[in-house]
């Protein structure tokens, strides 16, 4: 999947009418399949997944993921509370995706069915764990087969005993196929199941030159984990190691 970003920029405006600019002069061509995009809180990682998802329009730049077919992941609570799994997957599949009733229930059985998720879809949000929710979540976004699947801190709102389970149901789509793109504070993921990392700096960092792109490293994800030429990036790894 060709990601071509061009001097991608993005500010929001606060009340008070001041403009807070969060992501800067990002330039960025390269044949992706796995990327994880990591870095520091506030650095706009959720900002720049959710321009290229099209959810929201960027202050100035281009961007093109090369797919129009794309699906999105929220960091938790992105189901529908007052349907079941199972109609969170199909109740999309008919209003938006033009699929028959026939049809919508036979793609999320079989989805469903593939992660073990069967008996759990017949309930609500509520009476589901954090885990299976996000699991759903994931299997509702690929339901309309699409090329490319955005993820923002899937697990972070999970216990560990669930995390496992839903990076797990990642891999194994992307074993099949699926091409992700996926904000995450697991460095394990990102390394092993990634096959390359964006490091994304807070642009208000007194070590980032005014004007310059606060994407500052991007490389194969082992390359980066072991031999970061950035210093920032050095020392945000140093840190976390550190605990
Ligand atoms: N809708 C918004 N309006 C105003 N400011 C916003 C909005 N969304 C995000 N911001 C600000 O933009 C900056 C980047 O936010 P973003 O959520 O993209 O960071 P992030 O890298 O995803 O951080 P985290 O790791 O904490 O999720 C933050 O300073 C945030 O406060
Ligand atoms: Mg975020």
């Amino acid at each position: 999947m060709n990601i071509n970003l061009q001097d991608l920029s993005h500010d929001f405006i606060a009340p008070d009418g001041s403009t807070k600019n969060v992501l800067s002069h990002i330039n960025f061509n390269e044949k992706v399949s796995t990327l994880a995009i990591i870095g520091p809180s506030g650095g706009g990682k959720s900002t720049l997944l959710r321009i290229l998802a099209g959810l929201i329009k960027p202050t100035s730049g281009t961007y093109d993921c090369g797919t129009n077919k794309t699906g999105f992941v929220f960091q938790q609570n992105g189901l529908f509370k007052h349907w079941t799994g199972f109609e969170n997957i199909t109740i999309p599949l008919e209003k938006v995706h033009g699929y028959t009733k026939e049809q919508a229930r036979e793609s999320a059985e079989n989805l469903l069915r593939r992660f073990g998720l069967l008996d759990d879809a017949q309930k609500l949000p509520a009476q589901l764990s954090g885990g299976q929710q996000q699991r759903i979540a994931i299997a509702r976004a690929v339901a309309p087969n699409p090329e490319l699947l955005f993820l923002d801190e899937p697990t972070s709102a999970l216990d560990p005993e669930y995390t496992g389970e839903v990076l797990d149901m990642i891999k194994e789509l992307h074993d099949n196929g699926l091409n992700f793109m996926v904000v995450t504070h697991h460095m394990g993921f990102a390394r092993k199941a990634c096959e390359k990392t964006a490091f994304l700096v807070d642009i208000n960092n007194p070590e980032v030159k005014a004007g310059s792109s606060n994407l500052i490293e991007y490389g194969d994800s082992e390359q980066i984990f072991t031999d970061a030429k950035n210093p920032i990036v050095k020392q945000f790894f140093d840190k976390i190691l550190e605990w």
